[in-house]
């Protein structure tokens, strides 16, 4: 049997939800928060290019794969990212990730 993997995320009005996704559906998880309904254009469709998949990391960041240039050079670009931000479309839902915890920056 599949496991699921598991996300807390905190909206920008500050309601919190868990999402529960089955382990290897491959798809990041920008895409998830958008099929979520969270406010996420996306408009550079994933490719690190746009940041409006902004998200700060409250749980879990040693979990994730670390930062490509890319999406550190887009990070650079944005006031109001810090140590904890990161770009959904650049991480990838595997089981490894099970518990992250997110907020969804304000400024999407
Ligand atoms: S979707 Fe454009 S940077 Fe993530």
């Amino acid at each position: 049997m599949e496991a699921n993997i598991h996300i807390t995320v905190e909206g920008q009005n500050g309601e919190i939800r868990q999402l529960e996704i089955p382990e290897g559906i491959n798809l990041s998880l920008m895409e998830v928060l958008k099929a979520s309904d969270y406010p996420i254009l996306a408009t550079c469709g994933g490719m690190a290019l746009c940041a409006t998949c902004h998200i700060h990391v409250l749980e879990g960041l040693e979990n994730l794969e670390p930062h490509t240039d890319a999406e550190l050079d887009m990070l650079d670009t944005l006031p109001d990212a810090d140590e904890y931000s990161r770009l959904a479309c650049q991480i990838r839902l595997t089981p490894s990730i099970d518990g992250l915890k997110i907020r969804v920056s304000g400024n999407n």
